[in-house]
């Protein structure tokens, strides 16, 4: 399937923008009382993410239900999980970061008691919204409880929370590739996998395709988090929205540090090619999800 980058990055654009309109419908109004927590929420998630998280959770119903706006609600509440754990990943007692999204972090402009908040208002929001996916016709009570669990299981001490302890336990440390494999599986793959999942359960999925999205969805993360660590050392801090060098600062156990950049970079694209391996069983219903994987090598930002 020959890519064609610039047409993709626009999709990317077009895609990014939807899912930033329903954010705004389902986020509380910046001036509703109490105000300064509702301004702090709306900082930190309007600020030039991505959005591939919710991305994914549209993409997995698009492929099991052939319409991905039925998965709108989970896909904005996975958002705002990603964007407390953001909050919470630059606190001065975590990475420290003073920029993040191009924009001084949440805790520099609110305060850090204020950012604590708004990541615990974000993340409690978060199973509020991806509560009322149940309202969505054709979509069953019981796959949003199924769904919810695997989004907390995903979020929690097994899952994103469990990666970042990891994270921080292996500073100044020197840990084994097994084991940076784990806390990256667990602190960045653990969301992407629960996002396509989350997608492909709302809109039913035959177990094979499940396992299938699951396996992509791992060795995205991984690929992902490898990309942000090359990043880390040699992004552009513009394109980037974050600073550049936090990792070294802070000691951080990362792909390149443990094996060296080209090693690091030989090791996203084999996990990229696992990605579009993942994917032999599907037509191009997958075709976005090869792009994706793709672009990822390729990204700046
Ligand atoms: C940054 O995630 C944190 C990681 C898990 C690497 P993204 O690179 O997806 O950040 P945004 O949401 O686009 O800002
Ligand atoms: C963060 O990893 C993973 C999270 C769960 C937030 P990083 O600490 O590398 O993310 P950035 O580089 O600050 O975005
Ligand atoms: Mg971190
Ligand atoms: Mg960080
Ligand atoms: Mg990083």
């Amino acid at each position: 399937m020959p890519m064609d980058m610039n047409a993709f990055k626009l999709e990317l654009q077009e895609r990014k923008e939807r899912i930033d309109k329903s954010l705004l419908k389902y986020l509380v109004k910046e001036d509703t009382h109490p105000a300064v927590i509702h301004q702090a929420m709306h900082y930190a998630v309007f600020n030039g993410g991505k959005r591939l998280r919710p991305m994914l959770v549209l993409e997995g119903a698009a492929i099991a239900a052939g319409n991905p706006e039925i998965a709108m609600k989970t896909a904005c509440g996975l958002e705002l999980i990603h964007c407390y754990s953001l909050v919470h990943d630059d606190l001065p007692a975590m990475d420290d970061d003073d920029f993040r999204r191009g924009k001084p972090t949440c805790h520099r402009v609110f305060g850090e008691a204020n950012a604590i908040l708004t990541g615990d208002a974000l993340l409690t929001a978060a199973f509020e919204l991806i509560t009322g996916n149940a309202d969505e016709p054709g979509v069953q009570p019981q796959q949003v409880v199924m769904v919810i669990r695997e989004i907390a299981a995903a979020a929690g001490s097994q899952g994103m929370i469990g990666g970042q302890i990891m994270d921080l336990a292996a500073e100044n440390e020197s840990i084994d590739l097994a084991t940076l494999q784990t806390l990256h599986s667990l602190k960045t793959g653990a969301l992407f996998v629960t996002a396509l999942r989350a997608g492909a359960l709302l809109g039913n999925i035959d177990a094979g395709g499940l396992q299938a999205l699951t396996s992509y969805a791992q060795h995205f993360g991984l690929a992902f988090q490898i990309t942000d660590d090359l990043l880390d050392i040699k992004g552009d801090q513009i394109l980037l929205g974050k600073p550049v060098g936090s990792d070294a600062k802070n000691h951080k156990s990362t792909y390149p540090s443990l094996l060296g950049m080209e090693q690091a970079e030989i090791l996203a694209r084999r996990s990229v090619e696992q990605c579009l391996a993942s994917l032999e069983g599907f037509g191009s219903e997958a075709d976005f999800l090869r792009q994706l994987a793709n672009f990822t090598l390729e990204r700046q930002s």
